[in-house]
């Protein structure tokens, strides 16, 4: 365990490129390994989620390397084509490469044993398996469905109509890949619009997907796509990940006298809910050069301290930020007056119970804060929020960078007892604040 410890910062000023989009990049990976020929990669983000995902793809018989010049390139199987791999696939504290893998392999005749982290031992996996058993897929679980799951894929898949019964793409994604190698079509109903980074990426590599939007059900899509295309390798740029950039984000929003710009960003409509709402508080935040790069709309952003005001926030927009709840309860910390955020019920199944772990942390560094099942309220004091805690980190990468943040713009510094789970989703956080002007570094044990 490494322990961090975030003293208040200087201004934070300059640029920086935050690393590759981690939905994007998992999607990348296994696309590439079901296309036929090769896809070349720029930008992966090379963190510990995705690179479990690497090896997933490397052990079902794709092959994926990285050049000299940093690029991935993925030789695929052909959809339908995977292999059956000789140990367990191991997805370290990633739900996304768990979640969308076994979609993969629900639908090719393979036996596959899935396993993971503490974290991602306790997670639910009946919302993936439900659908899938439809279709033909068999699994073997521990009681509560957790990881480790064994699931047997079918020979002989059934298309299927499912309508989500939470917001959630990676339920939605598992689905869809499972379709690619089905007969027929597909149907994923969502009620309320999540990432739609899998049906972007299945155009890229050349299937069409039909988006419909339902009549009469505000937001509501139906998304098909037709079984045993022919999938063809690609060019992906990887965008910079909205949800690590919105830590120097808030961070110089926050810091008085700061202006930083984030180069490269993915903007995606349905990502980017947390500068909508920052935006509500007040934030001045300017989106500059927009581009479309790979399907993917992209932005330079461009942030400076700001007077935030508390906000309230519906549920409606909770699956456009859902990654940025820690975070954003920082920035509330530090508005002047009450915010109030709902519609939070899926925080509590991501990497931990994220509400728990964001009014326990709040709480320890001095902030009112109440929750109920799914909202979350949060008193800001107009400044500097007291700070001088040490928090834990919960194997959650989220909840250790937002405490981090916190210490950044507090009174007295914020610890974090754990560090390790950053390089899930951000490898190099800590150097690339302090090249803003934070001052994060290791806290020796004791
Ligand atoms: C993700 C979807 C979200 C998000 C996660 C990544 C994805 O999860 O929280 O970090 O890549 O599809 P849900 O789809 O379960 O909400």
């Amino acid at each position: 365990m490494t322990a961090l410890i975030s003293r208040p910062a200087r201004p934070l000023t300059g640029a920086a490129a935050v690393p590759g989009d981690k939905s994007i990049s998992h999607r990348a990976l296994i696309l590439g390994a079901l296309a036929v020929g090769e896809t070349r990669i720029a930008g992966l983000l090379a963190s510990a989620d995705v690179l479990a995902t690497v090896a997933a793809v490397k052990a079902l018989g794709a092959q994926a390397e990285q050049g000299e010049n940093g690029d991935w390139r993925v030789y695929g199987r052909g959809v339908g084509g995977l292999a059956e791999p000789q140990g367990v696939l191991d997805m370290g504290n990633s739900g996304t490469a768990a979640r969308l893998l076994i979609g993969v392999v629900a639908t090719h005749p393979l036996t596959v044993t899935f396993a993971g982290d503490k974290s991602l031992s306790v997670r639910p996996m009946e919302r993936v398996m439900t659908p899938l058993r439809q279709m033909g897929a068999q699994f073997t679980t521990r009681s509560g469905g957790c990881l480790p799951i064994t699931i047997t894929g079918t020979p002989s898949p059934v298309p299927i109509v499912y309508e989500l019964p939470v917001a959630s793409a990676q339920i939605k994604s598992a689905v869809l890949l499972a379709g690619l190698n089905t007969p027929g079509r597909t149907t994923v109903i969502e009620p309320q619009p999540t990432r739609d980074h899998t049906e972007r990426m299945l155009g890229h590599f050349g299937t069409e997907v039909v988006i419909m939007v339902k009549p009469g059900a505000p937001g509501a899509k139906e998304i098909t796509l037709t079984g045993q295309p022919e999938l063809t390798g690609a060019e992906v740029r990887v965008p910079g990940d909205i949800s690590s950039a919105a830590f120097p984000l808030v961070a110089a929003l926050l810091v008085p006298d700061s202006k930083i710009t984030l180069t490269g960003v993915g903007v995606n409509p349905l990502r980017s809910g947390l500068i909508e709402t920052l935006r509500e508080m007040g934030a001045a935040i300017s989106i500059d050069n927009p581009r479309n790069e790979g399907g993917e709309p992209v932005a330079d952003l461009t942030v400076v301290t700001s007077g935030l005001k508390g906000v309230t926030v519906s549920g409606a927009r909770a699956p456009r930020m859902i990654d940025e709840y820690p975070i954003l309860a920082v920035a509330a910390a530090y508005a002047q007056g009450v915010t109030r955020l709902e519609g939070l019920a899926e925080l509590r199944v991501k990497e931990s119970d994220r509400l728990d772990a964001i009014v326990r942390g709040l709480t320890a560094a001095g902030i009112e804060v109440e929750a109920s099942d799914d909202a979350l309220t949060v008193k800001g004091g107009g400044g500097p929020p007291p700070g001088g805690a040490r928090i834990e980190a919960r194997l959650d990468h989220r909840i250790a960078m937002a405490f981090l943040v916190l210490g950044m713009v507090a009174e007295a510094p914020v610890e974090i007892d754990d560090a390790t789970t950053i390089d899930t989703s951000f490898p190099g956080f800590a150097d690339l604040m302090n090249g803003l002007g934070a001052a994060v570094a290791a806290q020796k044990e004791g």
